[in-house]
């Protein structure tokens, strides 16, 4: 069949209130021009992020009934821990409340002042975990995944010469290498098998463990059986496995291919770390056996694990992303190249070359589909990035506006409406002036700064 359909059927809705465009642009003058300060009521199709948006299945909600909320030796840990290792078979499964905390325990037990953190692409938080102990996040993404026009099937690799060439130099500073699947910060973008064990080798040659930030390991598996060589005839078990087979240990959050609105954890093979770990965890998420988590979230995300490497949702998944990319190429809107696994992410600089850099593309884009549509994306580029720590401002790499695709959420005619504002914004993209900030704190600005059009 041609026809790839949603593989589920919809029991319970939510209504989508809509609004005009008269309404839209009182309503974004009134948040400063900034999307996040939009109420979610307000806003129609919302493709902020993928994370915690998902929409749980029957099997879910009915384990959640299951959730023991014992303090202590709950057996909903038991059947969380059971589902985690059936896919990555650590020794120790630490449940977080979501993968930021994962990721701060980590860096706390491993990472001193000295320490260097090498990664394809630390995601922000990751960065922010790192830095935060003193430590230095080094980017190592193969050239090709820093080109959004460049086609390639693995742009989320890591550049195994460099990490080569920084293992030689400074083993001794590297308490571990990370590898984010897929590779958010660019683009949502695999890492082969190949990539996997190469970079597991080089590490093993130093006695450096690798650690994946594994939040969208199951998309990866889907790109790995489509795009790789040896795989096509596997199961996504079999491939999971695989991948985690090359690892010392992972963080995770369930937000995103748990299928779960809340939940993560950190789970590894080293025992004196993971001792450590517990004994952060309980200063600061709980006890060991809920972490930051209720009983019920634990067996949402034993569920939600069993759900998300099922061949059909997978297929789907990946098509329904697809499908709004190829028809954004196919109306000669830039994207970034090939599609990704979670989102699309339109090349706002190489759309509007009227806009400079340091008049935000990438807002001005991202303002225009609300107003034309409802439909609230997310700017990557010199708002979240501009400002530097000597508090002056420098473009950044690309101008990105995120459309993030949250799991089970939207059928298609949802996209064919997106693609239709698109389409419309698309066709007055000349019209599109750019802002400047008029108010802005001193980090993480892009949360909370407001703009004026120019
Ligand atoms: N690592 C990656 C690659 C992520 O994409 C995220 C979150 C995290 C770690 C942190 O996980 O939110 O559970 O603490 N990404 C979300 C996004 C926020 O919109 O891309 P968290």
């Amino acid at each position: 069949m041609q026809t790839i359909i949603e593989p589920f059927r919809i029991k319970s809705v939510e209504p989508i209130r809509m609004t005009t465009r008269e309404e839209r642009e009182r309503l974004l003058r009134e948040a400063g021009y900034n999307l996040f300060n939009l109420h979610a009521d307000d806003v129609i199709i919302d493709l902020l992020t993928d994370s915690g948006t998902a929409a749980m299945s029957a099997q879910q909600w009915s384990a959640m009934m299951q959730g023991d909320e014992s303090y202590a030796g709950s057996p909903s840990f038991e059947r969380f821990e059971e589902a985690v290792r059936e896919l990555m078979p650590f020794e120790h499964v630490i449940p977080t409340h979501q993968g930021r905390a994962a990721e701060k325990i980590l860096f706390e037990v491993a990472a001193g002042e000295d320490a260097l953190i090498p990664n394809n692409t630390h995601f922000d938080t990751t960065r922010a975990n790192v830095e935060s102990q003193g430590a230095e996040a080094v980017d190592l993404v193969v050239a090709e995944g820093r080109d959004p026009k460049r086609e390639h099937a693995f742009k989320g690799n890591i550049d195994l010469d460099r990490l080569a060439e920084l293992l030689e130099e400074n083993a001794d500073r590297v308490p571990l290498v990370m590898l984010t699947l897929t590779n958010n910060s660019g683009g949502g973008q695999p890492v082969s098998m190949a990539n996997l064990r190469e970079a597991k080798a080089l590490c093993d040659e130093h006695d450096v463990p690798l650690f994946f930030d594994a939040c969208r390991f199951a998309e990866n598996a889907y790109f790995i059986r489509e795009r790789e060589d040896g795989y096509a005839e596997m199961s996504i078990k079999e491939i999971v496995r695989e991948m985690f087979s090359h690892a010392d240990g992972m963080t995770m959050s369930a937000k995103k291919d748990a299928l779960v609105n809340i939940g993560g954890w950190l789970a590894l093979d080293d025992g004196t770390w993971a001792q450590e770990a517990r004994d952060v965890l309980i200063l600061t998420e709980g006890f060991p056996t809920y972490g930051g988590l209720a009983g019920r979230d634990l067996e949402a995300i034993a569920a939600g694990l069993r759900g998300v490497i099922r061949e059909e949702y997978l297929e789907y998944r990946i098509a329904s992303t697809r499908y709004l990319g190829e028809a954004l190429t196919e109306m000669g809107v830039p994207i970034v190249r090939p599609v990704g696994g979670h989102a699309v992410y339109i090349d706002a600089k190489a759309m509007l070359p009227h806009v400079p850099p340091l008049e935000y593309p990438g807002q001005a884009l991202a303002a225009a589909l609300y107003e034309a549509g409802g439909i609230r994306g997310c700017e990557i580029g010199s708002v979240m990035f501009g400002r530097q720590a000597d508090g002056s401002e420098q473009p950044a790499d690309m101008e990105l506006v995120r459309l993030a695709i949250p799991r089970r959420v939207y059928t298609q005619s949802h996209v064919d409406y997106v693609i239709e504002v698109i389409e419309q914004v698309n066709d007055r993209k000349d019209e599109l002036s750019g802002f400047e900030i008029t108010d802005e704190p001193p980090a993480l600005r892009h949360f909370t700064a407001e703009f004026a059009p120019l």
